[in-house]
């Protein structure tokens, strides 16, 4: 908070053993007492809205999001996103939205939905069926961070966004890279950048995506990353 941030967001969704064995991310859901303890403990230290993010529950039988939901809300949370699969999921299968349905109907605070929301129509869907009061989207932005606006425009309009120009999206994916070389220094953002550039140039073209992919991959000059991409992008 000293640091200025307006928020803090409490992450109950990480699947990674590394954070689960230590009985964070989404094992925490395991024990409801000492969620309870841990949100009461954030939300009275700080004066900025605290804000929970977790999974359906710790497996197929233990999907206890809702009763996770309205002791966040009791303590003063005020907004929850739900990723519509257990811990034990993994990423494996679809996401469900009854779940998230079941969050909304017990708590008055704003509800995320989030999980394979891929399209502006799947949003929609997902809208609809859970009542919840946004979508959140992950891996669908990879390569194609667009996808946003496109929800965004067809929530508020119902009408499908006009095309972003090609040219626009190849100068916005050579900035993106520019900016992680420059933040994270040569050596790290050469590295970071990578699935990056295989995002954007299959998002682009996916066949020849790949096999420039390949050639790109093996690159440790950042210079060379950027001006390879940049030549795949004017290609
Ligand atoms: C590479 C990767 C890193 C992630 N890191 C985080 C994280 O740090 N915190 C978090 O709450 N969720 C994290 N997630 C989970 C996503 O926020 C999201 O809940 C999940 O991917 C499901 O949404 P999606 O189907 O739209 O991707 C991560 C997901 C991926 C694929």
């Amino acid at each position: 908070m000293t640091f200025g941030a307006d928020i803090i967001d409490i992450n109950m969704g990480c699947p990674a053993k590394k954070v689960c064995n230590k009985a964070a991310g989404s094992a925490l859901m395991q024990d409801e007492a000492l969620v309870k303890d841990i949100l009461t403990a954030v939300v009275n230290a700080v004066d900025i809205p605290v804000t929970l993010k977790m999974r359906t529950g710790w497996n197929v039988t233990n999907k206890n999001a809702p009763t996770i939901a309205k002791i966040a809300q009791d303590v003063g949370i005020q907004m929850l996103s739900v990723h519509g699969r257990t811990r034990e999921d993994k990423y494996n299968g679809m996401a469900e939205y009854d779940t998230i349905k079941e969050v909304k109907s017990r708590v008055s605070i704003p509800v995320i939905a989030n999980g394979d929301i891929t399209s502006a129509k799947k949003a929609q869907k997902v809208l609809d069926y859970t009542s919840a009061d946004g979508v959140m989207v992950g891996r669908a932005t990879q390569g194609n961070p667009w996808i946003i606006h496109e929800i965004d425009h067809y929530l508020k309009t119902g009408q499908k966004a006009a095309d972003i120009p090609l040219n626009i999206k190849k100068q916005t994916i050579l900035d993106h890279i520019s900016q992680i070389h420059q933040f994270y220094g040569e050596k790290l953002g050469t590295q970071l950048s990578r699935k990056h550039i295989f995002w954007y140039a299959t998002y682009l073209d996916k066949e020849s995506g790949q096999s420039f992919w390949k050639k790109v991959n093996k690159i440790t000059d950042h210079k060379l990353q950027y001006q390879l991409l940049e030549e795949f992008l004017n290609s």
